[in-house]
């Protein structure tokens, strides 16, 4: 049977942008931004996005698209020797984080269900329906029905399933977040929640960069979906006459855009109701938008509406990271399918059970992963492309764009000296955190 391959190329763009906008925008941005100082974090994740985000993917593009092969398959043919063990890790990565993201998937589920019956709203607080939705038996069925659902979107395939979903969802994101930030904007906390938000602190930067450091690098790659393999997978799927470059940036301006809304909608709300987003921790966005929900004309409506364009978002993001897994298992094993998926979704679900008892584990399996597996996954990709292959590498970016010139090398030495140097201290800083 014939590889499979993306119906259009805006298929291929809206799947990675789909794959890259999710709970890591919408969930872990917030309160990624509160643990590190507001603003402060800001500064440092753009700067990382465009510096190493960008060319990062562009490396894990190229390979995937020059080999047209699962990321196990494509690092070994890339490369060979010892280095095919880096899929094997991208493989392990997306069993981590797929486990507990689809338990906050889950928590996503139940507030698309309390939108409906009015739950939240009878709760005495936003916070108390946040703590009966994060731990606790119905927490492992709500995550159990996640699974199922990512399941049962790729075992139909990569254009009936993964296609078709993301297209509804960017736009519905883009809106319902516009509609959020613009009422947001009218509360009486959105001035101290702007300046909290978007006016940094220099002095904070200098004295906390060791934490800052590895927090941006990780939220940069979580957020692009990179170091794991996903972009590898993805752009395997594609043909040789498509602009890499184009569609690189398309994906982080679209990825970068949701993120920002999501803080213009979130801080607002948070101070407002007098919240202290540094307490908030991994309920900020639940909380918060239950909270604006309650004094929203049509609030539950519009509470509906957004939870559903984040399970949307979740999905799509869920889908890139088990198709990691069972592309690997269809290429290298030639597994069927449905039994790929079924078999990847049964492990991983189980992986997630301990993260639906304990809040605790979502930060063990969060910092584990973001802050150090992508990372460690993204440098060691990136000195395989960008030193020892790099002639290959540029030739095949030029692909679809034509003669790179300068531009191609200026990319390998940004990949070669200052992204790897970034990498390799956040990774550094990022294991000695975690240890203490
Ligand atoms: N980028 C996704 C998000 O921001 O929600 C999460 C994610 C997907 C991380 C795929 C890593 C990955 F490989
Ligand atoms: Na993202």
């Amino acid at each position: 049977m014939a590889r499979e391959t993306w119906g259009t190329r805006i298929g291929f763009i809206l799947a990675a942008v789909g794959s890259a906008i999710g709970l890591g925008n919408i969930w872990r941005f917030p309160f990624q931004v509160s643990q590190e100082g507001g603003a402060a974090f800001m500064v440092m994740y753009l700067a990382f996005i465009i510096l190493i985000g960008f060319p990062a993917m562009l490396a894990e593009f190229v390979v995937g698209r020059k080999t047209e092969l699962n990321t196990v398959g494509a690092i070994r043919d890339f490369a060979g020797g010892y280095w095919q063990y880096l899929g094997g890790l991208f493989v392990f990565i997306g069993f981590v984080i797929l486990s507990y993201y689809s338990v906050i998937g889950g928590w996503v589920l139940r507030y698309i269900l309390g939108s409906v019956t009015g739950g939240y709203a009878a709760t005495e607080s936003a916070a108390a329906y946040f703590g009966m939705v994060a731990t606790g038996t119905d927490t492992l069925i709500a995550h159990a029905v996640f699974m199922l659902l990512v399941i049962g979107i790729v075992a139909l395939g990569i254009q009936q399933g993964i296609e078709l979903g993301v297209k509804v969802m960017v736009p519905a994101i883009l809106a319902i977040f516009g509609i959020l930030a613009v009422y947001a904007f009218t509360l009486p906390g959105a001035g101290e929640a702007y300046a909290y938000y978007l006016s940094p602190d220099i002095g904070y930067i200098m004295q906390n960069w060791q934490s800052l450091v590895p927090a941006a690098a990780g939220q940069g790659f979580f957020t692009l979906s990179l170091g794991m393999g996903v972009m590898i997978t993805y752009a395997s799927y594609l043909g040789d006459d498509k602009n890499l470059g184009i569609d690189g940036i398309s994906i982080v301006v679209l990825n970068t855009s949701v993120s920002i809304l999501t803080g213009l909608v979130v801080f607002p709300i948070l101070f407002s109701a007098g919240v202290d987003p540094a307490t908030s921790g991994p309920g900020a966005i639940f909380v918060s938008i239950a909270e604006a929900v309650l004094d929203l004309p049509f609030g539950r409506v519009v509470g509906l509406l957004f939870f559903l364009t984040v399970a949307i978002a979740a999905l799509s993001s869920a889908i890139s990271l088990i198709e990691v897994v069972v592309s690997y298992a269809i290429d290298e094993f030639g597994m069927d399918r449905v039994k790929a998926t079924v078999i990847a979704g049964v492990a991983i679900f189980i992986l997630g059970v301990p993260v639906t008892m304990n809040t605790v584990f979502i930060n063990l399996y969060d910092i584990l992963a973001a802050q150090i597996l992508l990372v460690l996954g993204g440098v060691l990709l990136m000195v395989l492309v960008s030193w020892l292959h790099a002639g290959e590498a540029i030739e095949e970016l030029e692909q679809g764009i034509g003669d790179l010139g300068s531009i191609g090398s200026l990319w390998i030495w940004m990949v070669r000296v200052p992204v790897i140097l970034v990498l390799l201290v956040s990774l550094y800083l990022g294991v000695t955190g975690y240890i203490d």
